[in-house]
């Protein structure tokens, strides 16, 4: 079975899908692994690394997917590298399937099978593919020194001749995973953290880190779908977190968002008031950026200064830890292609709960979701 590796070509990103030590992995179970030259150079992997690990090291993108049964990516790809790919290829990436109709019908015509990594379950037996929450955990962390390296103010407390430094106060608003990491990272860096979350069972979590959990009476069990994610919250109960937050923000140095819930736009939790309210030289880093943001001013992808509160709509953080990122997510790929493949042959099981629910274009149609 060959398996290709293309070079990104979206901007700004820097991680490669499969690194050498995957790569060594898979020669040695008997695939055939062809990269294309400099896919890894951004995430401090050159081509001598793939070839040290037994892949073939190809020319450009066409050569490298000619003959691939599997094409393995980090972005969806541009309609014209989908021209260059043969029929019957199995193409798997971040899709972004909310965004991609145009993509899928191309995908489709060309008899090209898509599996969007955004769409692995969150479930026990697909853990090790999540690539959703591996980056997610990235992004908690960087967002968190995104935002200290944005600050006037230090993290931790500091007790010098030159006199005593308080902790800085962060705040974690949504504590899935990448919510977890920025409080275990903001805690590292000595910051005083306090988090909110919907759903009942974050609270322990929570605390274990050794952060502060605030208004635990707004926690409902109602809060949380069969899958584990949260569910929209009725009007008066999202009118009352609202105050609570704007009660709590007003003291806060670094407020790190990351609530949402699967397939809705980004909650709105932090209203123009509230930042108007903050302190000023507090910063907002919104990881929801993508999907309209937790702060109603958050601009994805820009840094904007409000009443001298910053807000950083970040966006594709793991691309700026290319190595690491790179590095979980080939590992995602790699229990995915042993989960895809029986006898050596890709057999593809629409009605597996995993690859079922991945699966976005086959058999020339578009699935409908
Ligand atoms: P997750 O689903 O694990 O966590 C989201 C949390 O938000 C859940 O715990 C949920 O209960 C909570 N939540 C939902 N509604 C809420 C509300 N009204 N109030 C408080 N909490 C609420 O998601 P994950 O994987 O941690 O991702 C978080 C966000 O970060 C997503 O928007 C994701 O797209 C984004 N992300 C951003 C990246 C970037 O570079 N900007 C990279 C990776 C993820």
């Amino acid at each position: 079975m060959r398996i290709a590796v293309p070079r990104e070509t979206a901007p700004g990103e820097n991680r490669v899908a499969l690194v050498p030590d995957s790569v060594a992995r898979l020669v040695k179970a008997g695939y055939a692994v062809t990269v294309e030259t400099g896919a890894g150079v951004a995430a401090t992997l050159p081509d001598g690394l793939y070839a040290g690990a037994g892949g073939a090291i190809a020319a450009d993108f066409a050569s490298t997917c000619r003959a691939a049964d599997i094409v393995l990516k980090v972005q969806r790809p541009s309609e014209a590298e989908v021209a260059m790919l043969s029929e019957g290829t199995i193409l798997v990436g971040f899709m972004q399937p909310s965004a991609s109709a145009t993509l899928f019908q191309s995908l489709a015509s060309r008899r090209i099978t898509g599996l969007a990594m955004e769409l692995v379950p969150r479930i026990t037996r697909a853990q090790s593919m999540d690539a959703l929450s591996s980056q997610a955990n990235i992004a908690g962390y960087k967002s968190v020194l995104v935002g200290a390296s944005a600050m006037s103010r230090l993290l931790p407390m500091l007790t010098t001749a030159a006199g005593t430094i308080a902790p800085a106060k962060a705040f974690i608003l949504g504590a899935g995973v990448a919510g977890l990491q920025a409080i275990a990272t903001a805690r590292r860096l000595g910051a005083v953290v306090s988090a909110f979350d919907v759903r009942p069972a974050v609270r322990e979590q929570v605390q274990s880190l050794g952060a502060s959990f605030i208004a635990a009476d707004l926690v409902t069990d109602g809060a949380e779908s069969a899958g584990g994610y949260a569910r929209e919250l009725a009007h008066d109960q999202h009118e009352r977190e609202l105050e609570v937050i704007h009660r709590h923000i007003r003291d806060m140095d670094l407020v790190i968002t990351t609530a949402q819930i699967p397939g809705r736009p980004a909650p709105r939790l932090i209203t123009e008031a509230m930042v108007r309210d903050m302190k000023p030289g507090a910063v907002i880093v919104d990881l929801a950026a993508d999907s309209g943001g937790n702060c109603e001013l958050t601009r994805a992808g820009e840094s904007l200064n409000v009443g001298g509160v910053l807000i950083i709509g970040a966006v594709n953080l793991p691309a700026t830890v290319p190595f690491h990122a790179s590095q979980m997510y080939s590992k995602n790929l790699e229990t995915l292609i042993k989960h895809l493949v029986t006898d050596g042959k890709i057999e593809l099981n629409i009605t597996d709960e995993i690859t079922g629910a991945m699966t976005v274009t086959h058999d020339g149609a578009v699935r409908p979701r």
